[in-house]
């Protein structure tokens, strides 16, 4: 703040307004590509990709149309994909066991795409909440809460299992004290050294979520419960910088705030604090939000841009957003 005696007329902040090209070389912030990740849902058993309601432009994609869609991503420049399976309602049960079967439908989809598009940065979470018939992303236990350390032994294995089938980058996001550290111990010790981790590390428990659960197919099954007793309280913060400190320790690569637009504060505040690469999702609800009121020219397309924009502001070095592909076609 150096020059905060000067006065106008002698300072007018609007010469560097005055027009485009002045504005784009003073911008002290870009958005281009490489800060996107797309999330994608790819479903068992159907033929042709079918839309979510609430997700506008969103698909469950079958395994044969994720292949073209990943195509045309990495036409774009996109970098890395974010997968996220929805499965037959016959493999799910309480404790989530096809999580850690290695030919599970995820993990086939994975190899498939690595062996097509091999410069594709694959991202799968670790989480048993596709998996399990309550919803939950853990096992329950006799007090009928998610059961922290019977739980890490699963996530331990569902991690190994995808970095097995070619995952680049292992993604908990299950809230569990002390899955990180268990994922890099098993990863190292079974060889795969340059597997990354990005660690949901500040994952709110947040309403933001709902269509993304419909997209799951979840919902059905997830009714009206909450995951306040694994996933943070929205009213804190100093509890985000406690989470992100120890997944850091524990051997996270990469930590992330979620969800993003309610939650920029957290973002800068870890980016300043860690000087980690620090990745935000803009969530299901928040894109969901956007788009409806676009779709009743309430707003203009530009506020998409403009959100994402404004997580690189806060800091983040990438975002995660439904909106990426449509984003990279007009960048
Ligand atoms: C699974 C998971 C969720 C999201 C990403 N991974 C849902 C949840 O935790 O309830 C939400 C993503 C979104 O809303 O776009 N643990």
């Amino acid at each position: 703040m150096a020059n905060f005696k000067r006065k106008y007329p002698l300072s007018r902040l609007r010469r560097l307004r005055s027009n485009k090209s002045i504005r784009d070389l003073v911008a002290e912030n870009k958005l281009s590509v490489d800060d996107l990740i797309q999330p994608i849902f790819v479903k068992e058993s159907i033929k042709e990709k079918e839309e979510i309601e609430s997700l506008v432009g969103i698909f469950r994609h079958s395994e044969k149309s994720i292949l073209k869609e990943i195509e045309e991503l990495v036409s774009l420049g996109i970098k890395a994909v974010a997968i996220f399976p929805v499965i037959d309602e016959d493999k799910k049960n309480e404790k989530g066991s096809e999580a850690v079967n290695e030919n599970n439908f995820l993990n086939n989809v994975i190899k498939t795409i690595k062996q097509n598009f091999p410069e594709i940065l694959v991202i799968a979470d670790v989480a048993l909440d596709p998996y399990t018939t309550h919803g939950h992303d853990g096992v329950i236990n006799s007090d009928g809460d998610v059961d922290n350390d019977e739980t890490l032994k699963i996530l331990e294995d569902q991690a190994l299992k995808l970095a097995l089938a070619g995952t680049d980058i292992i993604a908990p996001s299950d809230m569990m004290d002390g899955r990180v550290g268990v994922i890099r111990k098993a990863l190292e010790e079974k060889g795969f050294k340059n597997t990354m981790i990005l660690a949901y590390s500040a994952k709110y428990s947040s309403k933001f979520y709902g269509p993304f659960k419909e997209a799951v197919e979840s919902a059905k099954f997830f009714g009206n419960k909450t995951k306040d007793s694994y996933q943070m309280a929205v009213a804190n913060i100093d509890e985000a910088l406690h989470e992100v400190a120890l997944d850091i320790n524990e051997g996270a690569d990469i930590v992330m705030v979620k969800p993003g637009m309610p939650y920029l504060d957290v973002v800068k505040a870890v980016k300043e604090k860690f000087q980690m690469p620090t990745f935000v999702y803009q969530v299901s609800g928040e894109y969901a939000m956007l788009k409806a009121a676009i779709e009743k020219n309430w707003l203009s397309e530009e506020v998409i841009f403009e959100s994402l924009l404004s997580f690189k502001r806060a800091g983040a070095d990438c975002i995660l957003t439904y909106a990426a592909k449509e984003i990279a076609k007009n960048l």
